[in-house]
């Protein structure tokens, strides 16, 4: 018997890997985070599955799921939204199962900035303008930051920031931050990425907050950086006709010359 955690993606019930879909239906337990995992990705349960939402249970009682499974030889598929190595309380899971002698699988997903990088139609990492992308959050009713880990700390590099489970602390946001990025800062809050009611707003630090929309809450992205609004950048070297590389040596004297495909 095996818990197989699953990375159920953004929302769009075909933003799954193959590999999560295929292990979701050869299960036949299924716990899902029903405050985030569509429904739609239980259609891949088995006939006769037993198919349990863990949005009201508390640990022990997930826990438990999992032990009677076991005692039954049951592998359990375990669905988190988007990716689980970010804010999916696998961890304390994982934790739990070793102690217990379970074993379990991990497959990733599509996280929820990824989709709200596709739904923008941007790359976060532009040449020149920024070649980091940091993934964050404000403190929450039951969650404190780490000391250091601050909104300050992380603007004065300059990356291209994913702000997730904040758009309630979306004034603090915005102080926070324009002192290192300026008032005109591109911003986009991406709500619900890939669900079928998804919703942009594009603004700037200055502007965000008024421009936001009633009912904007809960699940939604703030996205911020230069990179956002940015078409004045340099293209990559990678692409550039005089670089000489592996793939496209530029001369018989090119250290790539000799090489071919078959030497990797
Ligand atoms: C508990 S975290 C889960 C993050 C998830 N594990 C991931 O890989 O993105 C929930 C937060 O992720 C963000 N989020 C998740 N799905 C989203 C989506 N479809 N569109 C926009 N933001 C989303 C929101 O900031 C939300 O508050």
């Amino acid at each position: 018997m095996t818990v197989h955690f699953i990375g159920a993606g953004p929302g769009a019930a075909d933003l799954l890997t193959l590999r999560g879909r295929d292990l979701i239906a050869a299960c036949p337990v299924c716990l899902y985070a029903g405050s985030l995992v569509p429904e739609a990705v239980l259609s891949h349960c088995p006939p006769g599955a037993r198919i349990v939402n863990t949005a009201p249970l508390d640990l022990d009682a997930i826990m438990a799921e999992i032990a009677t499974a076991h005692a039954q030889g049951q592998d359990v598929a375990r669905l988190h939204s988007g990716d689980l190595s970010v804010w999916s309380a696998m961890g304390e899971q994982t934790r739990r199962l070793r102690a217990m002698g379970i074993p379990y699988t991990v497959t990733p997903g599509v996280p929820s900035f990824a989709a709200a990088a596709a739904t923008l139609g941007a790359e976060l990492t532009l040449p020149g303008v920024a070649q980091s992308v940091i993934l964050t959050r404000t403190p929450g009713r039951a969650s404190s930051m780490p000391e250091g880990e601050t909104l300050a700390a992380f603007g004065a590099t300059g990356a291209t920031l994913a702000i997730h489970l904040s758009i309630q602390n979306l004034g603090r946001v915005v102080a926070d931050l324009i002192p290192h990025y300026g008032v005109d800062c591109p911003v986009a809050v991406v709500w619900r990425a890939s669900w079928p009611d998804e919703r942009i707003l594009r603004a700037t630090l200055s502007t965000i907050e008024a421009a936001l929309p009633q009912g904007i809450e809960r699940t939604a992205l703030i996205m911020v950086g230069r990179a956002l609004g940015e078409s004045d950048f340099s293209e990559s070297r990678l692409y550039a006709a005089d670089y000489d590389r592996r793939y496209r040596p530029q001369s018989a004297d090119s250290p790539w010359a000799e090489w071919s495909p078959s030497d990797d």
